[in-house]
């Protein structure tokens, strides 16, 4: 017998239709520059099945994930559209790599090598892109050795270069000259690079902020995350993202109330892993049941994930991105 587990005290409302109106949005205002939907931590937190099907129904060509397992678990739901996967992986995924068509990133002559091997072993070539460090410090090779890399990997007859890319550190506030120095370091590259005859097709380092407030860091597409769900990447781009409409809503329902004594108020508040107690004041209409919202439209009222942020001094992402795997996802 299966059992339905949708009747919860506390549950996400996921919109997939509003994912699709955000990718429709950027993908128009990007053009011709494709648009790959980053569905990395389960997207967002939106669910990363339905939301990376929403995107590729929208007119996204491709997606991007953090992890091997990310990439398989969309392979397993039936997705054949390109999946890059954003990072190097241990040596130890690379034959889940291969096998699943994931399409890995190549930061290292080691990482080469052993993509390398798979692929030969799997009789396959199988397509990479090079992701560039031109300033982030996080993952990529050093400008100054990305052309010996591109040369290294073009030596394997199992490889292709399909992409070279990177990532800006501060694209959520545009008019940061760290900006513009990354563009200009990863266009130098991007030259030596076809000096030498290496022009991958798919060139790429826009974000969602990039995308939107960046025409020159469009190249030939664009990875699309926060702005696909309809939050902001940063108060620097709100203008750039007007027309984008959140698209997930965490609701609950009360369920007890209780009338305190003078005294207690101080338990307000307080999260107790799996409920929260509030004080409604002299409220006496709330009842069992009543549907309380956290994020999203009750009549008038509006919370977004960003005003939840905003309050607990961090950022959209990471508030949706907390919403635990308990909490009951429902798709329309
Ligand atoms: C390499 C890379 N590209 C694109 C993105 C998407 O960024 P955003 O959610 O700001 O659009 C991320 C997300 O962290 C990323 O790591």
């Amino acid at each position: 017998m299966s059992i339905d587990f949708s009747g919860r005290w506390a549950w996400a409302d996921v919109h997939t239709g509003l994912i699709q109106h955000n990718v429709a949005i950027v993908a128009q205002r990007v053009a011709p520059a494709q648009v790959w939907a980053v569905v990395k931590a389960n997207a967002y937190g939106h669910g990363a099945i339905p939301v990376a099907q929403a995107a590729l129904a929208a007119g996204a060509t491709g997606l991007c994930v953090a992890i091997t397992d990310e990439g398989v678990a969309l392979r397993r739901a039936g997705i054949t559209a390109p999946i890059l996967v954003l990072s190097e992986q241990p040596a130890e995924m690379t034959e889940f790599l291969v096998g699943y068509g994931l399409t890995p990133t190549i930061a290292s002559t080691r990482g080469a090598a052993v993509v390398a091997r798979a692929a030969e072993a799997a009789d396959r070539k199988v397509p990479v892109h090079i992701k560039i460090d031109t300033g982030m410090h996080r993952v990529g090779v050093a400008p100054a050795e990305a052309l010996n890399l591109a040369r290294y990997i073009q030596s394997f007859e199992s490889l292709a270069i399909e992409g070279i890319y990177t990532h800006f550190a501060v694209a959520d506030e545009p008019s940061h000259p760290a900006n513009e120095k990354q563009l200009s370091v990863f266009n130098d590259v991007l030259g030596q690079c076809a000096a030498a005859g290496i022009e991958p097709p798919m060139v790429h380092a826009a974000n969602s902020a990039a995308a939107l407030a960046n025409p020159d860091a469009r190249f030939s597409m664009v990875r699309l995350g926060i702005a696909m769900y309809g939050l902001l990447p940063g108060p620097g781009v709100a203008e750039q993202c007007q027309g984008l409409i959140p698209a997930l809503s965490l609701k609950g329902r009360v369920s007890a109330v209780r009338l305190v004594e003078k005294g207690a108020r101080p338990l307000a508040g307080t999260i107790t892993m799996d409920q929260l107690m509030l004080d409604c004041g002299n409220d006496f209409d709330v009842t069992v049941g009543d549907e309380v919202v956290l994020i999203g439209r009750q009549g008038e009222h509006v919370v977004t994930a960003d005003n939840w942020a905003d309050a607990l001094g961090t950022i959209g992402y990471e508030i949706v991105c907390g919403i635990g795997e308990r909490v009951f996802r429902r798709y329309q």
